[in-house]
């Protein structure tokens, strides 16, 4: 009784404090509102539009540099009050003396905000995103953006360009790396866990910076794979697939938002009123700003929708692109646009006035230096909580695919281990894309991580996978000719008990512009895989790779294979950690991992087509002559060292609203671990045909030798609904298959009627 009450006094607690929260914050809002208009009032029509103008910095650039953008002309447009923010500036020093400028020679003085793209880290560097969400675990994935946001934001950083939450289904596509994977409800939960990572309970804070939701919307769906390509969905992906993680962020109060390169329904983004003024800022309510993509607003002309680079600043800014990166649209034509009616002067009001308002919320009215702190920019850069928190990510984002005969984990300083690959000495490498802040060679080895644990290593390179320089911006030269490290890899092989072989892609093979039309091991490395298997087919196979990769060959031959994509900083460290059993894997894939290149798109959450199944013996099914549909590994598959049992699945459905599912997971294996419980589910029919499955709870447990726990979802409206092509939220009675496991293909079956 004691107790209850307690309790309730407990609730009505949080509930007075959270209502106190929401109406400061209300208030805060008001206050900004009317400093925002009050500023608005004093501000010309070209200083309105100055703010919509972002400029790429005077050295590195993540896009093509647009010609006639000298920084002869950014300096005087920044003197002059025409420009609101600077991209890819980056370091005390650098941000200071252009904040300067903004605030102490310009009219108004209003501060700049300084975009990059902070995307895995700063300079610590957690694990490539796709390898982070392998993880499922929210806290972790926060937590990594917290730090890069307090390391971003000591070198005077305050918005980054991140998270990515754009949804894609085709392995070929480079920039997988960046995203959470092929599903919207993992998708959804991890963007929005960077999201609050980044931009913290405060955001006018020194070490919060603000996110921004990338690419709105449906750029994952280009074409083949091919970076830059048409894409063409229909509405039903579009709300269903795509909208979801944008929808949760928004809120989630992320804020800002880019748009995309790619057109939808044959308007480009960028232009595209359907996807920002209606969805976005209309039906979501989203309050932020929305920029473009680079250059995204002056491609609109190569996309044969605007005539000239003035009809797409005109297009952009009336469909609801706010700002304009890196275009030199709205800043050569948009003041004219407006004196002309064709672009109405409200438009430029609100756009300028989102813009000021994440200013102000940023708290860089209050004071536009405080993310210029020397003290902080020493201090905090690669500090050691940082390390730990990179460590503690990466370990978690390793995926276990195989492990034939327990031949993991290894014993330390008792087995003779050849160590063959050059990616296994690579310092560069495993801090993978997408790493603009951070320094080459600072990523610990596989090798190095493996010293530190144990003795009795001998390595051989065996072949290089690059030649030549690497760069973020130029295309890699892979190594298709030089075997003459093969010799002593073979040598080696033969004389070891077991054969460590680390093998994939280089950390630029992947990422924006990346893409690959064969997602094989690149240059020579297969055949050094096969040629080493020959000698000695004892081989734990550790993949370096920002991409799922096709290796049937592997999968079939190698007895244990370890996924460890690219692991930024702490890479060796979290390898050796999980190899030798110092930490139990736990990770589960993020995105299906094909047979074959051919099968891509590739992915769980597929529709049932009318023939499924070859029931009637003949070739009039829905399949390959020469390959399985199913993937070679599926969404959420991963093993661990430990092994659990799922038992007693109940399902209450006598509440539609609450539906509520049970599962009790024992841990049999002997051995501390960690298992991720998911739950799909199936609606049989339904007005618009549903997937066959789909992800609609997990939750990550940690459970002690031979302990068991239930597992408990409520599936409510918002789990059992869907969108139709209108984008009417259906909620449809009817029967319904639920499967709890430990992945999209492996668990326990039960269904229930929705009433
Ligand atoms: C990418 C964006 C990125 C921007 C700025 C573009 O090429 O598509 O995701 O934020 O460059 O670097």
């Amino acid at each position: 009784m004691k107790k209850t009450k307690w309790t309730i006094i407990a609730i009505l607690a949080v509930l007075v404090l959270n209502a106190c929260n929401q109406k400061s914050s209300e208030l805060k809002q008001d206050v900004i509102g009317e400093k925002v208009e009050s500023l608005l009032a004093k501000m010309t029509l070209e200083e309105k539009v100055g703010q919509m103008v972002q400029y790429n910095g005077f050295y590195d650039a993540t896009g093509p540099v647009p010609t006639g953008g000298d920084a002869k002309k950014k300096y005087e447009d920044l003197r002059l009050g025409k420009v609101g923010s600077f991209l890819n500036v980056r370091g005390v020093e650098q941000v200071l003396a252009l904040q300067k400028i903004a605030v102490e020679e310009t009219r108004l003085g209003i501060p700049l905000i300084f975009g990059l793209d902070v995307i895995h880290g700063h300079k610590t560097l957690s694990p490539i995103p796709l390898a982070e969400a392998a993880s499922w675990d929210l806290q972790a994935i926060e937590q990594s953006a917290r730090t890069a946001a307090i390391e971003a934001s000591a070198v005077g950083i305050n918005w980054t360009f991140a998270p990515m939450v754009d949804i894609y289904r085709d392995a070929r596509w480079g920039r997988v790396m960046e995203g959470a994977g092929e599903d919207p409800y993992l998708g959804a939960k991890v963007g929005v866990a960077r999201v609050r990572g980044f931009q913290g309970d405060d955001l006018s804070a020194n070490n919060t910076i603000a996110a921004c939701a990338k690419h709105f919307a449906g750029y994952g769906f280009s074409e083949a794979g091919r970076e830059y390509n048409t894409v063409d969905i229909g509405t039903s992906t579009l709300y269903n697939i795509v909208f979801p993680p944008f929808k949760a962020l928004v809120e989630a109060d992320v804020k800002t938002v880019m748009n995309a390169f790619n057109i939808v329904n044959g308007v480009p983004a960028t232009g595209n009123s359907f996807l920002q003024r209606d969805i976005l800022k209309g039906e979501w309510g989203f309050k932020g700003f929305v920029v473009s993509d680079w250059a995204s607003g002056a491609e609109m002309v190569t996309h044969g929708y605007a005539r000239d680079l003035k009809e797409a600043a005109q297009f952009a800014a009336n469909a609801g692109s706010d700002m304009d990166m890196e275009s030199d649209a709205f800043v050569s034509h948009l003041v004219e646009l407006v004196k002309e009616g064709k672009v109405a002067e409200s438009v430029v009001d609100e756009a300028a006035s989102r813009i000021l308002r994440v200013k102000y919320e940023l708290g860089l009215f209050d004071d536009p230096y405080r993310y210029c702190d020397e003290i902080r920019e020493k201090d905090l850069l690669y500090n050691e909580a940082h390390q730990k928190a990179a460590l503690d990510m990466a370990r978690k984002s390793i995926v276990l695919l195989k492990n034939e005969n327990n031949l993991l984990p290894l014993q330390k300083n008792r087995q003779k281990i050849a160590v063959i690959g050059a990616l296994a000495n690579d310092k560069t490498s495993p801090l993978g894309s997408w790493r603009i802040g951070s320094d080459d060679s600072t990523a610990v080895s596989v090798l190095e991580g493996l010293m530190i644990h144990s003795s009795g290593f001998a390595y051989a390179k065996g072949a290089d996978v690059v030649t030549g320089p690497v760069s973020f911006v130029q295309e890699l030269n892979i190594n298709t000719t030089d075997r003459c490290g093969f010799n002593e890899a073979i040598n080696l092989a033969k004389r070891s008990e077991v054969v460590l072989m680390v093998l994939g892609e280089h950390g630029f093979h992947s990422g924006e512009a990346r893409s690959r039309t064969q997602i094989d091991l690149p240059g020579l490395q297969q055949e050094l895989l096969e040629a080493v298997y020959k000698v000695n087919p004892n081989i734990v196979l550790v993949l370096m790779n920002g991409r799922p990769l096709a290796l049937p060959w592997a999968a079939a031959n190698i007895p244990a294979i370890v996924e460890a994509w690219q692991l930024g900083t702490q890479s060796g460290n979290a390898i050796a950690d999980v190899l030798f059993g110092e930490y139990n894997p736990s990770g589960k894939l993020p995105m299906s991992f094909p047979r074959s290149v051919g099968q891509c798109p590739i992915y769980y959450n597929h529709f049932s087509t009318g023939r499924p199944t070859n029931a009637e013996e003949n070739v009039f099914w829905s399949h390959y002559t020469d390959e399985e549909n199913s993937p070679l590994f599926p969404f959420g598959f991963g093993l661990s060292y430990s092994e659990f049992d799922y038992s007693d699945l109940t399902i209450d459905d006598s509440d539609p609203k609450n539906v509520k599912l049970t599962v009790t997971v024992a841990n049999v294996g002997g051995i501390d671990g960690e298992e991720v419980v998911q739950l799909y589910l199936h609606d049989r029919a339904a007005s618009v045909v549903r997937p066959v499955k789909e992800l609609k709870g997990f939750e990550k447990i940690s459970l002690k030798a031979n302990e068991s726990k239930t597992v408990s979802f409520v599936l409510t409206e918002n789990e059992l609904g869907f969108y139709n092509g209108e984008g009417e939220f259906l909620v449809e009675p009817g029967e319904f298959d639920v499967l709890i496991g430990t992945s999209s293909q492996e668990g326990l079956a039960g269904s229930f009627v929705l009433k």
